[in-house]
């Protein structure tokens, strides 16, 4: 046990975690460096192509007499959850900084979940091959936010691998060895799906020892099992004899229904030990948004996807809906707009699945004139004004660091964007902390785009929830030839609403192919029609292939096409294909 390390990597998105974990594969000799291939423990064809960590990736290394457990984790501010099951299975973390970046919002948010779970964390600086590394200032921000002397901040470079040994002796020196408890409990930190051996529990171990053949039981959901068979990430699963207090590795269960293993939850046995283990946060969908496939026979193929997601993706969540319009097909909640674009994208691709997606919403409170109290997680399924006492949308607390030049743009910025100025905190001379609270709406539109527009990509940001607020909100529909296209209604703050209205069917007359007949395109509040744009038809030039000279042929197909025209104008329907549904989901 003395000679067992658990850890993590955390950094803000794209300081070089996925580099130093490769490095620290090769190293220990985990992947031969031949059959090495960059961001090695990305292993999601989105996560290469995009250059960035999803899903957090467990691996089992071998340094000298010390078994190292690394889990790699996700740095984009959506993924904030899958980091803190992982802090929650570890005793040390490595804070990764650029050395051209410095601190930025997820290296602090990060840093504050680690020290809330009495984690050993090691300060290091990473490309500092780069020419326009800056060492020096780094690490005075460093000492800022945590309490290190400069000369023990490790100073690295992931790519050519320089400083990367002394990273590991630095583990195996500051991080404690795990603690050992007598009874088997393990925290489960994530799951995945094998046809044959059924549920998968990603677990730390911390007490007693579990191996193929025995009982567990499930502290949440009370399921017991027999275990087919336990092993380790190596990092594609080995089976092992057992697992062993302090171990990180999998739990085969055996079971079909994923919801009763329940990442946070608790494995133990015997029975008689009742308390779980804590230092886990449970996921919250703050977005959400439906799913409904385009063609109605698609319904099982959608929810059978989604079932094989959830899977992978414990934070997923999604409930049957239907709505008139479009028939049946699922409500999902997200942990942000990255994540809603991540599971669009598998959906379509894995699952060659074609759908129509919603606008994306948050959850609303809505208090009734009678007194009732309800949910809304849907611009279709909000009530109608006339009923509605209040309206009250979530908030959050967000942090903003950035250079000091770009303040003044900055502070401009969150102006347009309904938020309430908090206070003002310096990191060092040059890198100002601004707080401001702001509606959850409003940051996952178009906010961090131009957070690194006006900031030249310096400024950085972090958010947490921070309740509920009741705002001036209506709800805007879209439509399209004079028919009402409920996906594309949306829960807007009432003095934006023509601007908002404005918007959409401007860009939904970019993305909307032409017809054969004139599509007017409006925007209405509650039936009064704030904005109007019109798509002009299309004119095929049915005479084309006649030679000339046979006027009367011409004439008569021309009339013909004219007829064709006003029966498609009078069943008003315009069919909206799903890349159109796609193409608005994106700014
Ligand atoms: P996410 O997984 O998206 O959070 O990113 P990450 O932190 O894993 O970063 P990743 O390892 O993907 O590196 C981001 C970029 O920085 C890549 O283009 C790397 O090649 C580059 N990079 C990483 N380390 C170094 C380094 O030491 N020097 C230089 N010059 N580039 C580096």
């Amino acid at each position: 046990m003395h000679n067992v390390r658990n850890f993590v990597i955390v950094a803000h998105i794209d300081h070089g975690k996925s580099t130093l974990a490769d490095r620290l594969l090769e190293l220990t000799g985990t992947i031969e460096k031949r059959k090495m291939q960059e961001q090695f423990l990305d292993t999601m064809e989105l996560e290469r192509e995009r250059g960035i960590t999803i899903k957090l990736q467990p691996v089992r290394m071998q340094y000298g007499d010390y078994m190292l457990n690394l889990i790699d984790t996700p740095g984009h501010v959506d993924f904030t959850y899958e980091v803190s099951r992982s802090l929650a299975a570890v005793e040390g973390a490595i804070l990764l900084v650029d050395a051209t970046k410095g601190v930025q919002a997820q290296t602090l948010a990060n840093l504050h979940l680690a020290q809330r779970q009495g984690l050993v964390i090691i300060p290091v600086i990473n490309k500092i091959d780069l020419p326009n590394a800056r060492v020096a200032e780094v690490e005075e921000e460093i000492t800022n936010i945590l309490v290190v002397e400069p000369s023990d901040i490790l100073k690295i470079s992931a790519k050519e691998g320089k400083g990367v040994k002394e990273v590991l002796d630095a583990v195996i020196s500051q991080v404690p060895p795990p603690k050992n408890g007598s009874d088997f409990q393990a925290l489960i930190f994530d799951s995945a799906f094998d046809t044959y051996k059924g549920v998968l529990a990603y677990v730390r171990v911390f007490g007693g020892s579990v191996k193929g053949g025995e009982k567990i039981q499930f502290f949440a959901s009370k399921t017991q099992a027999d275990v087919i068979e336990v092993g380790i990430f190596t990092p594609s699963l080995k089976k092992t004899e057992s697992l062993s207090a302090g171990d990180i590795g999998y739990v085969a269960t055996g079971l079909k229904d994923l919801g009763q293993v329940r990442v946070g939850d608790t494995i133990h046995y015997p029975l008689s030990n009742s308390s779980p283990l804590s230092g886990y946060q449970e996921p919250r969908p703050v977005v959400f948004a439906s799913f409904y496939p385009e063609n109605g026979e698609d319904y099982d193929n959608l929810r059978d996807a989604l079932g094989k997601l959830k899977l992978t993706d414990a934070s997923l969540v999604y409930e049957p809906e239907s709505s008139p319009a479009l028939g049946r097909g699922f409500r999902l909640g997200f942990l942000g707009m990255l994540h809603v674009e991540i599971i669009s994208e598998r959906l379509r691709r894995e699952f060659k699945l074609s759908l129509i997606i919603s606008t994306p919403s948050v959850e609303y409170h809505v208090t009734t004139k009678r007194g009732e109290s309800m949910i809304v997680r849907s611009a279709a399924l909000l009530p109608d004004p006339s009923v509605i006492e209040t309206l009250e949308e979530p908030v959050v607390a967000l942090e903003l660091l950035s250079p000091v030049a770009y303040l003044g743009p900055l502070m401009t910025l969150l102006s347009e964007y309904r938020s309430a100025y908090q206070a003002t905190d310096y990191l060092t001379k040059e890198i100002v902390i601004l707080k401001y609270t702001v509606p959850l709406g409003e940051i996952i539109t178009d906010f961090y785009d131009r957070l690194k527009s006006v900031s030249s990509g310096y400024a950085s940001m972090s958010y947490e929830p921070a309740g509920y607020q009741a705002s001036d909100l209506v709800r805007l529909d879209i439509l399209v030839a004079g028919d009402l296209v409920e996906p594309f209604s949306r829960i807007v703050p009432r003095p934006a609403a023509y601007h908002e209205g404005k918007r959409v069917i401007e860009k939904l007359k970019e993305v909307l192919p032409r017809q054969w007949f004139v599509v007017t395109l409006q925007a209405a509040i509650g039936g009064k029609i704030i904005a109007r744009e019109t798509i002009s038809a299309l004119r095929k030039d049915v005479t084309g292939y006649l030679y000339g000279g046979d006027v009367t042929r011409k004439k008569k197909l021309l009339e013909k096409q004219k007829k064709g025209k006003k029966r498609m104008q009078a069943s008003g329907k315009v069919e909206i294909p799903q890349t159109v549904f796609l193409e608005m989901l994106k700014k």
